[in-house]
């Protein structure tokens, strides 16, 4: 990692550091060896007064205002939601902050980068402001799609995920753990009960019959690999902890045989492939997009396999990180 003094003088910050994703942004840092004495942590009234740990020191989760933000840092991470994004986030750029953010709020908006870093890292070059971080449904998907579309021109997608409740934040976690206690649970966060269950909507269905979230990975997919391909997704809640998984099946408008794709694949760093499958389970803790079940379709035109990856890792902090880390590299 590049200059150790420069990360130690960067005014640093974390906004929603005490979610899901916040708090696994803390161990991402941690793990990669990042030095920040400076960094600061924020979260909502709940939980400010607590305190989080990086690096073995203990540091004081603070209520996230206004003012604080007016501030001026290098670099803040916000994860804390789409309504707290919307708020924030421009009032920290204005005051020359560079926003890395986990939310959907800026991720369509036209004068600012979608960024899975493997893909389109370059148009962050000279870049200061609102950065916003993809889908983590999306993310792990066009990590296994680009290098095959570099090669093959990717036409069509058709995916199914299976989407873990860890991809709602703590509460989604807490709720699918409460109705495997109590049957009776009350579902707050999900339309139907969770546990035991696969629910086919995520987000609220559109007007296009479409939910929400199957738009985001048809939308975002297109900005981040700057392509016309279709994606048509169905997206599922399933009563797994942390973990997407995805069946995908892609069309190409050139030709392409199984061999050479595995090749492809495999020679891509942030790619696993395995010989049989790999499950949500076997993946927690990593940052790599993992595909199995490669096969080719009956009728010869489509490639089919399985991705899973870990959603708030590579489906969120890592990836935030890993923005980071080219504006300190650069
Ligand atoms: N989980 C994933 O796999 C995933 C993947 C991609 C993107 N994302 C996005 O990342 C964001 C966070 O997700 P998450 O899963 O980490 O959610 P989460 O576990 O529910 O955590 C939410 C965080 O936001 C903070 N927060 C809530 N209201 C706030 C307020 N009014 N002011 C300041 N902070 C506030 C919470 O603080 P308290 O502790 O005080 O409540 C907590 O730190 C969301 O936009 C989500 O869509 C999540």
């Amino acid at each position: 990692m590049s200059s150790l003094k420069a990360q130690r003088d960067l005014k640093f910050g974390i906004v929603g550091a005490t979610g899901e994703v916040g708090r696994t942004m803390i161990e991402v840092l941690e793990e990669r060896g990042y030095n920040l004495p400076n960094m600061r942590l924020f979260s909502s009234k709940r939980s400010a007064g607590s305190t989080l740990t990086f690096n073995s020191k203990k540091i004081l989760v603070e209520e996230l205002t206004e003012a604080t933000m007016k501030e001026g840092f290098d670099f803040l991470l916000f994860s804390a939601g789409k309504e707290i994004s919307k708020k924030f986030a421009p009032i920290a750029a204005a005051y020359g902050s560079t926003v890395i953010d986990n939310s959907s709020a800026f991720r369509m908006n036209h004068s600012i980068p979608l960024v899975v870093p493997e893909i389109n890292a370059h148009i962050l070059n000279g870049y200061q402001g609102i950065i916003a971080n993809p889908n983590c449904s999306t993310i792990q998907l066009v990590l296994t799609l680009n290098p095959l579309h570099l090669h093959y021109n990717l036409k069509q997608v058709i995916v199914t995920t299976m989407q873990a409740v860890s991809g709602s934040g703590y509460k989604g976690i807490n709720e699918l753990k409460s109705q495997i206690l109590d049957d009776n649970f009350k579902s707050n966060v999900y339309p139907r009960k969770i546990a035991y269950n696969c629910i086919p909507q995520i987000g609220p269905i559109l007007k296009n019959a479409f939910s929400e979230e199957e738009m985001k990975m048809l939308d975002e997919t297109q900005k981040i690999m700057n392509c016309s391909c279709s994606v048509d997704a169905t997206t599922v809640r399933v009563p797994v902890t942390y973990g997407h998984s995805e069946s995908v099946y892609a069309e190409f408008e050139k030709e392409f045989n199984l061999n050479d794709v595995k090749k492809i694949l495999k020679n891509t760093p942030s790619i696993k492939v395995w010989v049989d499958y790999p499950t949500a389970l076997e993946t927690k803790g990593d940052d790599l997009s993992h595909i199995g079940r490669l096969r080719i379709s009956h009728n010869g035109k489509g490639l089919l396999f399985w991705n899973v990856a870990d959603n708030v890792r590579v489906g969120a902090a890592t990836n935030a990180v890993k923005i980071l880390e080219y504006f300190i590299h650069e």
